[in-house]
């Protein structure tokens, strides 16, 4: 075991579970004989560069506040969406976090993110054997996109598909309330994957009919046949809900919120996605002249810890635990993912995968998970997309409204 100090920090967009893995990485660290300090980087990468540091093994010495931590939504730490340059190109980063390394003797880095944040897992591990300083490096995965690549499911998906199969579930009764022809579109997150999107599939059954459709990025979006397919349910059964993507594109590849986006990019040059929804609203109803409303599901699925699953929250507790596991064993430059040993009886496992192929490539619904003409998703995706909804996990309640803990 290396002698020195544990950092920890989240990165990318929130979620219901990404807390239940700080508190596996802080529990997994406190198991393992560890005995430096388990620090928190405040706003990720962009902490540690500020050496904006909290004592974790203090703030979380009591389990009774891990409890809670693991239940409230968020960044505990704080985020950012930082994406380091290439140290070819500009090695200040770099320079500046090993000159921080060194100066409060980190031996450890766990960062908890999606995509782009298991980049910075590994170009700081690739940059620490180019420098042959000593430390282990681990990626520990959390988007409610769901797209790394390797890992069988992201930890924070099954919180955020479990809101959207209930949200769908309620409004859809909401809608049917009147003896009237309608069309409601909910905008679900997700900008070149459709995961969460395809998740409104899982409100279907017991009765409950809706989505009527459903369209991914995965799939291009044609307009007159969804004019088409929505004129011919609305005949059929007078109400009909249809899920997107915030990401659906036509088949030049053009996002069709692109009309009333307004083009701005975020710092890893992601486009600002919204407003699909009020497009196909508008088309609805100039088109076809049915009652049209759009719901865009926005910030609520990220973070909706009252609805958290808690297959998800135990699994995204373990995979921290895993991490900071393995890396005070002396395991670096490694994603931990999950790996699904069956899906029925459900039966998950976490193993150790190279960090460079999960950086930066975004996993996708397969084609074959979605039907033919591209409004739906098919039976295999509810499958593998069913057990990660299951349990639940209240937080506590007081005057009315959830506790949270809150970073001082
Ligand atoms: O974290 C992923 C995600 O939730 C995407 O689904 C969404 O497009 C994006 O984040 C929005 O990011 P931000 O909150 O930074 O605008």
């Amino acid at each position: 075991m290396l002698k020195g100090n544990l950092v920890v920090g989240q990165s990318g967009g929130p979620t219901a579970a990404i807390n239940a893995s700080l508190c596996g990485v802080i529990e997994g660290a406190m198991a393992s004989g560890f005995d430096g300090k388990i620090l928190g980087m405040v706003h990720g990468i962009e902490g540690l560069l500020k050496e904006n540091f909290i004592d974790l093994g203090e703030i979380f010495a009591d389990p009774a506040d891990r409890e809670k931590l693991v239940k409230t939504p968020s960044a505990y730490l704080g985020s950012c969406r930082k994406k380091l340059a290439k140290p070819e190109v500009d090695p200040t980063d770099y320079n500046a976090a090993f000159e921080v390394f060194k100066k409060h003797n980190i031996r450890y880095f766990l960062y908890i993110g999606g995509n782009d944040s298991m980049d910075t897992v590994y170009r700081l591990s690739e940059y620490a054997k180019k420098i042959d300083y000593d430390i282990c490096i681990m990626g520990v995965p959390k988007t409610i996109d769901n797209d790394l690549n390797v890992t069988d499911h992201c930890p924070g998906y099954g919180s955020a598909a479990k809101f959207i199969a209930t949200a769908i579930r309620e409004m859809a009764r909401d809608t049917r309330v009147y003896d009237m022809n309608s069309v409601l579109i909910v905008e679900i997150m997700g900008r070149n994957a459709g995961w969460l999107a395809a998740a409104s599939a899982l409100a279907r059954g017991e009765g409950h009919p809706s989505p009527e459709l459903i369209y991914l990025p995965e799939a291009p979006f044609k307009m007159d046949e969804f004019l088409e397919d929505v004129d011919a349910l609305v005949k059929q059964k007078k109400v009909v809900i249809v899920a997107i993507s915030e990401g659906i594109r036509d088949e030049n590849g053009v996002y069709v919120c692109e009309s009333t986006a307004s083009g701005a990019v975020d710092v890893f040059g992601h486009k600002y996605l919204s407003g699909a929804g009020k497009v196909l609203e508008n088309a609805v109803r100039d088109k076809l002249g049915y009652k049209a409303r759009a719901v865009e599901l926005n910030v609520f699925q990220r973070c909706a810890a009252h609805l958290a699953s808690k297959t998800d929250l135990t699994e995204s507790r373990a995979v921290g635990k895993a991490a900071a596991e393995a890396a005070i064993s002396g395991m670096t430059g490694r994603m931990m993912a999950y790996v699904r040993e069956s899906t029925n009886p459900y039966k998950l496992s976490v193993a150790p995968c190279d960090i460079a192929e999960a950086a930066n490539i975004e996993k996708m619904v397969p084609r074959e998970w979605l039907n033919e003409r591209g409004n739906d998703v098919t039976e295999e995706f509810v499958a593998y997309a069913r057990p990660l909804i299951e349990g639940e996990s209240y937080p506590e309640y007081e005057d009315g409204l959830p506790v949270h803990i809150i970073r001082p």
